[in-house]
């Protein structure tokens, strides 16, 4: 996703604007040009041919058109990199054209942040409705453009934040997730082309219905679940590994619930896009070679489709064909399984008797959709196993957190979908799945215990 904007381009180091302004402010005092400021004050707008630098020389804001395509937007890029790579654009749905003339970005009266166009007409603006006194928009060092008051620079004040509007990309930092008190749920959706920062059909939100986790949709559609946050990572995730270099993490707060990312040395650039051809891609910044290089993607192969075997269906990447069923369940479209459309899934062939029923431990798991599944972050494992073998309805269940030694309860009474099996090199977690009597014991999948 770049496009080398026509136009202006901004060849200045931030040294040299250094110098450039102080010449700029002696001797051209009514020259135009790229000005290496990081903040739009109510008397300092900014014009189609300048840009805000943030205080770092990081992330630069400015205007740009998409291949001289005549739509002109307001976006934020890197600084450094040469490949223009725009990670947010203002107003993706309502370009400035050639034909309304020269726009310019800046502070209205009411203080907020307003694109207008030649003719003087705001097409875009922030939105915050607190009546705030004089405000600044600045260009943080964390690609974030803030409005604040004059001389309050504390991040829960912000009276705007280009961090809660992503557009299709989430910066270190980012949230993603909603928050109960403002109403926002603050997602990723893709460009529809390439050159055209309009939202596109593909998305990627949040969901927090039973265990958290995220769906890329292509419009109403999910493509892809990640897997349901197990309090290290999503667990259809299993290379989602804390490194060396990246931290995941699931914050749960009073009034809000998102999942971010942090970079441990900010020299490191990383990003997680959704592409306007429907993936989730995941790019790191590799200085020496100058390439933005695929760090991880979703979906990468056949399994990772959502419900691609259907209710009570586990898809290996492993055997072939890459669906099976659980113990003591058969194909309920056995045409369409044979023929490899694994889609309608499965169904119970081995009755159920409640009292007398086993538990398999499926390890290397995918947990099942979880959205309306039963959750309690403070029962033990113990519990959880009574409360299952007790009531049932309950299919499976399996620790919410999977964190030291386990912890917390998650349990389903309804059809499981969307589970995977990985192998050891892999990863993945237990998942203890209801079965009769008569199927403990049975030969089962590789690396499964029953009890
Ligand atoms: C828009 O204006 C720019 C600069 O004047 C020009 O290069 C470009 O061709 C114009 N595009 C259209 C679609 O008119
Ligand atoms: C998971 O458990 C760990 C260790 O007990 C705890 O620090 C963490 O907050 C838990 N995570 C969630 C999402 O509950
Ligand atoms: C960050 O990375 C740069 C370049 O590799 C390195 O010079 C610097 O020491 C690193 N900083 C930290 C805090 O690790
Ligand atoms: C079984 O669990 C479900 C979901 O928590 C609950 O609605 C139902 O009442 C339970 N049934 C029994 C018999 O406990």
């Amino acid at each position: 996703m770049s496009s080398n904007t026509g136009g202006h381009r901004h060849c200045y180091r931030r040294l040299c604007s250094y110098y450039f302004l102080i010449f700029q402010i002696l001797i051209l005092p009514t020259l135009h040009a790229p000005l290496a400021l990081n903040s739009i004050t109510p008397t300092h707008p900014l014009a189609v041919d300048q840009t805000l630098v943030s205080s770092n020389a990081l992330f630069e804001l400015g205007f740009f058109t998409p291949e001289n395509s005549g739509r002109w937007y307001v976006g934020i890029w890197y600084k450094d990199i040469e490949e223009k790579t725009v990670v947010w654009v203002a107003n993706r749905n309502s370009p400035l054209t050639n034909s309304t003339g020269r726009g310019v970005l800046r502070i209205g009266d009411d203080g907020n942040i307003y694109l207008v166009d030649g003719d003087g007409n705001s097409i875009w603006g922030s939105s915050s409705t607190t009546r705030p006194g004089t405000t600044v928009a600045e260009l943080l060092d964390s690609g974030n453009f803030v409005l604040r008051r004059e001389n309050d620079r504390t991040e829960e004040n912000y009276l705007w934040q280009s961090f809660d509007y992503p557009t299709d990309t989430l910066l270190p930092g980012m949230k993603l997730g909603c928050d109960s008190k403002t109403g926002l749920n603050r997602y990723i959706s893709s460009w529809k082309t390439a050159t055209d920062p309009a939202e596109g059909d593909f998305s990627f939100k949040l969901d927090t219905h039973g265990l958290p986790e995220a769906f890329l949709r292509k419009k109403n559609d999910v493509i892809y679940g990640s897997g349901a946050w197990n309090g290290i990572r999503f667990s259809g995730v299993p290379e989602m590994n804390p490194t060396a270099v990246i931290t995941f993490s699931f914050v749960t707060t009073k009034s809000e619930n998102y999942y971010t990312f942090s970079l441990h040395n900010e020299t490191i650039f990383s990003k997680l896009q959704v592409s306007h051809g429907g993936y989730l891609e995941r790019y790191m910044w590799i200085p020496t070679n100058k390439i933005w290089n695929k760090f991880w993607y979703a979906p990468a192969d056949q399994c990772d489709y959502y419900k691609e075997c259907g209710p009570y269906g586990i898809c290996d990447t492993s055997i072939s064909p890459v669906c099976e069923c659980l113990v003591g369940f058969g194909p309920r479209n056995r045409q369409a399984w044979d023929l490899r459309d694994g889609r309608d899934g499965c169904v119970r062939v081995h009755d159920l008797e409640c009292e007398s029923d086993g538990f398999l431990a499926m390890n290397y798991m995918k947990l099942p959709e979880s959205s309306s599944a039963f959750v309690d972050a403070g029962m033990s494992f113990d519990e959880c196993t009574a409360m299952c073998k007790r009531n049932c309805s309950c299919a499976a269940y399996a620790n919410s957190n999977i964190t030291g030694d386990g912890s917390g309860c998650v349990m389903w009474t309804t059809e499981l979908l969307d589970m995977r099996q990985y192998t050891a090199a892999e990863g993945g977690q237990v998942l203890y799945v209801r079965v009769a009597a008569s199927d403990v014991g049975t030969f089962v999948l590789r690396s499964h215990l029953a009890f």
